[in-house]
This record gives structure tokens, sequence and C-alpha cells, in this order.
């Protein structure tokens, strides 16, 4: 099985898991406290059949969109993921680079192992970033400055994370804050070869936003420096600060009540992202796909709604896309294909995902992914 390419993102996920070691592993699947929202933002996709519908001459199916103002290829976008580089070395680097040969953008996170300067200078296009509204206004303020200046087009703050998860596969791994090492942790690294001749040799596992360039920071003073800027002492003011520095589209990454989307658009935001952080924040809060009708339905008139958590396949872009968003964000299976494959691999799982949801739309009679309305879809029975 290792040397035929996987055919879907399930399979991804797979080869994934047999490449890293246990602790990052568990970072990158877990969800908070019981996982009942992890595991329900998948299942929630189940809610909905598609629509078939037979002889419709549907040849060229257009799967384009624009989002903050860029024109994308595919209605799906890489979502931020901190700590990219554990999973293999070519970290955030490889997403945008793999989102961009793929017609489509990534969103950078603060918490990246390469930094908003080395993805400038690595890429051809411009992504956009991912801003946590840190405690400490300099802080927040320098990362908006060093965005706009390498040319990052739009910015997503973040705002579902006041305090961190409980997210239980970390600890009992010792991935928690900071991380932990035991000879046994050691020893498991070393039994996945391949990265951990590749983690010796690169070393990229240092949150480089937040211990610069040019300094010589480790892995934990640059993981400490994020949880002490992390504070729930954030409020409406905070967001209309930023958004009174920051020019370009501003999205506002982690909402799930339509009240919440209001207030954001009013406030002068761009769009939003109905977003659980994939289940690894608040347990028990609604799946993604339950929370979106409503959102967009609030909002959708006067802003770009967007959504993730449990998207692994074309026919779950269908949905979404059917349910009001514009376009959708994957962050684990992106980060499985960077697991399994690097750049390459990343790029594999979106040429499934629109390989997917072009048959799916051949089959459905549907011309274009922007022309999905809730008539393309059947409630399932409960
Ligand atoms: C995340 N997510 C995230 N979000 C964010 O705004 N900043 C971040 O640094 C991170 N880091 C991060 C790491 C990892 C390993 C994962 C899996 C996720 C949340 C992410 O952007 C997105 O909301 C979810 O991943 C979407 O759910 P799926 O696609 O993983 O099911």
């Amino acid at each position: 099985t290792g040397r035929t390419p996987p055919l879907d993102v399930e399979g991804w996920r797979r080869r994934a898991g047999r490449r890293v070691p246990p602790m990052v592993w568990a970072y990158i699947e877990n969800g908070a406290d019981t996982e009942r929202t992890l595991g329900e933002n998948r299942s929630a996709y189940r809610d909905w059949y598609l629509n078939q519908r037979v002889l419709t001459r549907t040849t060229d199916v257009d799967l384009t969109t624009t989002v903050a103002g860029t024109r994308l290829d595919l209605p799906v976008a890489v979502a931020p993921v901190g700590l990219a580089g554990a999973a293999h070395w070519h970290g955030d680097l490889g997403l945008a680079r793999a989102a961009e040969r793929s017609g489509t953008r990534m969103v950078l996170s603060s918490a990246s192992t390469y930094s908003i300067e080395e993805v400038a200078r690595g890429t051809d296009e411009r992504h956009w970033f991912q801003l946590y509204p840190w405690g400490d206004r300099a802080l927040t303020a320098s990362l908006m400055d060093r965005a706009r200046d390498s040319g990052f087009t739009a910015l997503f703050v973040t705002v579902d994370v006041p305090v961190y998860g409980n997210r239980l596969r970390e600890r009992r791994t010792g991935m928690g804050l900071p991380p932990t090492l035991t000879p046994r942790r050691v020893l498991q690294a070393a039994l996945r070869p391949r990265w951990a001749y590749a983690y010796l040799r690169h070393r990229r596992t240092t949150l480089r936003n937040l211990v610069p360039d040019g300094t010589r920071g480790t892995a934990v003073e640059s993981v400490t420096v994020q949880s002490e800027n992390l504070t729930a002492d954030i409020g409406w003011n905070d967001l209309e600060w930023i958004r009174s520095r920051w020019d370009g589209p501003l999205f506002v990454k982690g909402v799930l009540h339509p009240d919440d989307a209001e207030r954001v658009v009013d406030l002068g935001a761009d769009g939003v992202v109905v977003s659980n952080h994939g289940g690894r924040q608040l347990d028990a809060v609604q799946p993604t796909v339950r929370a979106l009708p409503a959102v967009a339905q609030r909002v959708g008139h006067r802003a770009e709604v967007l959504v993730d958590g449990g998207i692994r396949s074309g026919a779950d872009v269908a949905v979404a896309l059917a349910l009001g968003a514009r376009a959708c964000l994957v962050g684990r299976p992106a980060v499985y294909g960077l697991a399994g494959g690097g750049a390459d691999g990343v790029a594999e799982v979106l040429r499934i995902l629109r390989e997917e949801l072009v048959r799916n739309l051949t089959m459905m009679g549907v011309a274009a992914s922007a022309d999905l309305a809730p008539h393309h879809l059947t409630p399932a029975p409960r």
C-alpha cells in the first residue's frame, strides 16, 4: 500500500498516520474533551443527500469562485494549521505552494513554522494570514504589519481560542504547552525513520512568527510565547481596533452563532468562517454544517461566508456550498497530504477533492459550483 498513491482523503489520512510519531499524530487528529464535536463535524454531512439529475448535458463543470477579492479555481482553500513543520519539513511553505499549484490559496497560521517573510519569499501568489488577537497589542500589530508588508492580502482573525481547548490526546502524549519529551517518545519518533531524519536535518518546529527570523529560538520558547499571549480578556473593541488597523479584506474565523456573525459584519468585517476549530476548542458545540445555514441566511447577502470542519470529500464540499458557503477550508486533509507526501501530497489531496467535486456535479447536473443551492440537497431522515 505504500507504493500506490492513496485514492481518497481517508487513504491519505492512513498514510499520514504511519509517517509521523504518535505525539505529532495526536496533535493533528485530536479534538477537545470527549471529541463529540470532532466526530459530529464529519457525521453531520450524512444529514444530507445529493440530488441526482439525469440527461442534463453537463460537460464543463466550473469550480471558480472569489474569496477576499481573489479568484480561486477551486472552492476549497487551505485552513490555517499551527506547527505544520512537525507533519513534514516542507511545512507551511509546502501547504502554500501546493495551494497555488492547485488554483487556490492557504491561510498562513500565526503559529506557523515558516515565517510570514519566508512564505512570501517562497511563493508566487499572495496568500492570506491568520491572526490570533493576542493580549499584547504590540505583538498583534507587528504581525499585521509584517503580513501587510509581505503582501498577504487578507487577514483571518481567529476568535474561538480565548483559552486553549482541553485536548486530551495531546496532553497524554506530551504535546501540551510546552511539549515534554520522554525516552519512550524519542524512541517512538526514531521508529519513524523517514520523519526522524527529516526532523533532525531541518528542525522545522519553531514558531517562527513569534521567535523572529535570525534569532535562535527553540520550539519550546516559541510555544511559550504563544501560550503566554493567549488571553480570554479579548472583546469586540479589540476586533474594532484590528479592523481600524487593517485596510484589506478581513475575515473572522470561529463564528457559530448568527448574532455573532451579524455583529462581526456590522463591525466592518468582509466575511466570516463558520468554524469550531475542527472540534479542538469548545466540545459539544454544533457541527459546523449545522450552524452554517443560519449564518448564511443572516449575513450571506452582505458578507462572504466560508465554512470548515469535517470536509473530507467533494460531496462534503457540494453540501457546504449548497447550504450557503462561498468556499470551504480544509485543515486536516491538507495536513494528511503534507505528512504523507510533502507539498506533492497536499497537491494530490486537493486534486482528489477537485476531481470528486467535478464528478459529483456532473451527475447532479450542476454546471457551476457557484450555482449550488439548497434545492440540490435532500435532508436524510434522522
Ligand atoms: C488547526 N486550526 C487552527 N486554526 C487557526 O486559526 N490557527 C491555527 O494555528 C490552527 N492550528 C491548527 C492545527 C491543526 C493540526 C489543526 C488540525 C487545526 C483549525 C483549522 O484552521 C480549521 O478550523 C480546522 O482544521 C477545520 O477542521 P478540519 O478540516 O481539520 O476537519
